[in-house]
């Protein structure tokens, strides 16, 4: 059964920054907003995806542009902002959604990998909010709708070993919307986290533990996981209804998962 649940095009005079574009939850949910209506800007680091992405959408008779950035780069993410701005106008909708999972065993001291988690899941997470949270309050003022989106996890809050520093990223994100929401939902912009349970992606692929690659490639063959069409779709509806209505702390499980 398909995901998509949304008719028309009721994103339309909407524009969207999408990062962590160039695969998954990300390159579904760019491509989904597209197809609403909405004018997209998509962000990762792997140009080629970028731009496959962007021509299909154009063939589809939609607006996008690529930036190929790494998050972690303020002044990158910066420009990018910049150009959004005078290539499409201010970001209404933004999804701040690049992240990695390197889950191993704290006592492997993997400090490489907690740190590429930090950087990216929290710093990254950061310089989009920097960049593009002066575009979602001009667009409030203007009367549009605006909204803050961005992905955390079920890691948030679920105990699952050989996850901390992941789930402290994660943890850091859900936290964040909570109280981003305090100073920005008085200036009617939306913030919100979805945090999604197993969804199949490229993600797993990057862990190096092989345990915990196992896990996961266990989890996918045995039910019936997420795809990213079904969180591109969640996304999409949590900007589509009325600008009064936040919808801010969303988890989406497989049916059949258990944690
Ligand atoms: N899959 C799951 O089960 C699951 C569950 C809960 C939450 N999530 C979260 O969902 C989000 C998307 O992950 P996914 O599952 O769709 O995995 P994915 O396919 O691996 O997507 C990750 C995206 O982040 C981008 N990225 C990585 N490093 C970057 C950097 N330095 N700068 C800019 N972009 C960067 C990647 O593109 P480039 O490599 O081209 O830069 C890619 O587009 C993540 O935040 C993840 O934690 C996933």
């Amino acid at each position: 059964m398909s995901a998509a649940l949304l008719t028309g095009t009721p994103l339309t005079g909407r524009v969207a920054v999408v990062s962590g574009a160039s695969s998954g939850i990300g390159a579904a949910t760019a491509t989904r907003l597209a197809e609403l209506g909405a004018k997209v800007a998509v962000l990762a680091r792997r140009k080629d995806r970028l731009d496959a992405l962007t021509e299909a959408v154009r063939a589809g008779g939609g607006t996008a542009i690529a930036l190929p950035v790494d998050v972690t780069d303020r002044e990158a993410v910066q420009a990018a902002a910049r150009q959004v701005a005078d290539q499409l106008g201010p970001a209404d909708l933004v999804f701040n959604n690049a992240g990695v999972q390197l889950v191993s065993p704290i006592t492997d001291l993997r400090q490489d990998d907690w740190q590429r988690q930090i950087d990216l899941n929290v710093t990254g997470v950061m310089n989009v909010i920097g960049a593009f949270v002066p575009h979602l309050t001009a667009a409030a003022e203007a009367g549009k709708p605006a909204d803050l989106i961005t992905t955390s996890s079920i890691a948030a809050t679920r105990i699952l070993e050989k996850f901390s520093v992941y789930s402290g990223t994660k943890a850091y994100i859900s936290q964040l919307t909570r109280l981003l929401r305090v100073e920005l939902g008085r200036k009617n912009v939306r913030v919100a986290t979805i945090e999604p349970g197993m969804v199949d992606t490229e993600l797993p692929d990057h862990v190096t533990d092989p345990d915990a690659t196992k896990l996961m490639a266990d989890l996918i063959d045995r039910i019936d996981v997420l795809q990213s069409a079904d969180i591109a779709e969640t996304v999409a509806f949590m900007a589509a209804v009325p600008r009064h209505v936040n919808l801010t702390e969303i988890t989406i499980l497989p049916t059949a998962q258990a944690i």
